[in-house]
């Protein structure tokens, strides 16, 4: 692992990480997960965080063993319905729902010089970062609709670290899915896994909850790596 000091970049999820979003896409799929008969378990809830919309629906459909049963335009209108409720919910995001501690982080980030990138999955993210009022400080953001692969696949890391014009190794990406942690690693950035460090145990360094997130806290637990390294 390179030290703290030559990290010029941040790789940003959003849903979970900057704002407490992936609570409403966990609610609209698991009411989607309900009208087709797919019993929804707190497994399938993180397996599903990180992951693209079709990619879900995919997911949960062979979960409930019913991997078949529907058309791609079945599909397609049932990936829809799922982004229409989600869309509801997000009716009253506002600021009061980044989560704690992620908006000095970034102000934060902002004041040192670091490069920031967007790395969410999500389509919908250019709206949900308007909403919170934070697009500002973001350099430059990843189009999920041009990637071939979706997380874990690191394909979106590789390329939010590019568009900084940066190395991957240069960078660190910040998660709170298994799925965008094997995605970080598999680009070569240093990732910091948010949230339960049994669910997220491939991360680098963890933290328990965002607000523990916070630059001197990243460079202890780095320093501490580098001790273990050498
Ligand atoms: C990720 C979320 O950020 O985006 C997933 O963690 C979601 O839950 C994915 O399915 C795709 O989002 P969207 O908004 O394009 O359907
Ligand atoms: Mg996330």
């Amino acid at each position: 692992m390179v030290k703290f000091a030559q990290v010029k970049g941040f790789l940003f999820d959003l849903d979970g990480v900057i704002a407490n979003t992936s609570v409403y896409h966990a609610k609209a799929w698991h009411q989607l997960a309900d009208e087709l008969g797919v019993t929804w378990t707190e497994d399938l809830g993180n397996q599903l965080k990180g992951v693209g919309r079709m990619d879900s629906l995919n997911l949960i459909l062979k979960y409930g063993g019913k991997e078949n049963d529907y058309t791609e335009d079945e599909k397609i209108k049932y990936a829809e319905e799922k982004n229409d409720n989600y869309l509801k919910l997000l009716d009253t995001l506002d600021k009061s729902e980044i989560l704690p501690g992620m908006e000095d982080f970034i102000k934060d980030l902002a004041a040192h010089h670091y490069l920031i990138s967007l790395a969410s999955s999500s389509k919908n993210s250019p709206l949900v970062l308007e909403k919170l009022g934070l697009a500002q400080y973001f350099d430059e953001k990843v189009d999920p609709a041009t990637l071939k692969h979706g997380k874990p696949d690191p394909e979106i890391y590789t390329r939010a670290a590019e568009v900084l014009n940066l190395k991957p190794e240069e960078c660190i990406g910040l998660e709170d899915a298994s799925a965008g942690v094997t995605s970080i690693n598999g680009s070569g950035a240093i990732s910091v896994g948010i949230g339960d460090p049994k669910v997220l145990h491939e991360a680098d360094i963890n933290f328990n909850d965002t607000s523990e997130v916070t630059l001197d806290n990243i460079k202890k637990e780095m320093d501490k790596k580098k001790v273990l390294d050498d």
